[in-house]
């Protein structure tokens, strides 16, 4: 892995929340004319704000693909004009938040459960940046967070199963007491604990890949581009990195 570049960049006046000022600073990444894969979270949701903002005050021309459905009732609300995957073949940037990310900018998201789709968005995107506050970057993968994977309701049993054999404790993700969560597709998730966390992230996703019943994990390897991290000061710090 190349060793990334690190520089800081801080235009606006600080804010003291650290998602607040990355996923803001992330927003000025977006020039008019631009098609915008849009992530999903807490992080990406002042991303929207402020570009909503600059479609108003500076007649910004843009257009978002959202990742999830909570996205995408934001977006319409703040006026950021939409568009399917069936408009688009590519997209110029997407901007979205992480669970966790390494220095070779190898990540787990999932944590909103929006995966599948924002795989699905970073696939298609010339460069994609990651909004993160500093308690995001990790050494190790999966130490912290546990790796969501989505998993079709009719193969929950199995993919247990070959889970536990992968060397992982799954867990069903659960929305209230009882019931199971259900993703935007319709599909269920498993949260994943490695014991000594994942150490090596790439052979895990094709492992992961190559099992009937796994729509998606929440590895995301070689697909971001750029790292907007922001810092308890309010500075955010901008790192680059070729996938
Ligand atoms: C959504 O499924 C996730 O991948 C999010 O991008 C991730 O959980 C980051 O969320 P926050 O910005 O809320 O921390």
């Amino acid at each position: 892995m190349t060793n990334p570049t690190t520089f800081e960049v801080c235009e606006e006046k600080p804010v003291a929340n650290p998602k607040e000022a990355a996923g803001r600073q992330a927003a000025e990444l977006v020039e008019s004319g631009m098609r915008v894969g849009l992530g999903t979270g807490s992080t990406v949701a002042f991303t929207l704000a402020r570009l909503a903002e600059r479609v108003a005050s500076e007649g910004l021309e843009v257009h978002g693909v959202p990742t999830s459905i909570d996205t995408q009732t934001r977006a319409v609300e703040l006026g950021i004009p939409l568009m399917t995957l069936a408009e688009v073949e590519r997209l110029d940037l997407t901007i979205d938040g992480a669970d966790e990310i390494d220095a070779a900018f190898q990540m787990i998201k999932g944590g909103g459960g929006a995966l599948l789709r924002e795989k699905v968005v970073a696939s298609i995107s010339e460069r994609v940046a990651i909004v993160v506050g500093r308690d995001k970057v990790v050494e190790r993968l999966g130490l912290s967070f546990l790796l969501p994977v989505e998993v079709v309701p009719f193969a929950l049993p199995t993919v247990s199963r070959e889970l536990r054999g992968i060397g992982c404790e799954p867990v069903l993700r659960l929305d209230g007491p009882s019931e199971p969560f259900h993703t935007d597709n319709g599909n269920r998730i498993f949260d994943c604990r490695f014991p000594d966390g994942i150490a090596d992230a790439p052979t895990l996703e094709r492992e992961l890949a190559c099992v009937p019943g796994i729509v998606e994990s929440g590895l995301f390897i070689g697909l971001a581009h750029t790292a907007l991290i922001g810092a308890d000061d309010g500075s955010v710090s901008v790192t680059h990195h070729r996938p």
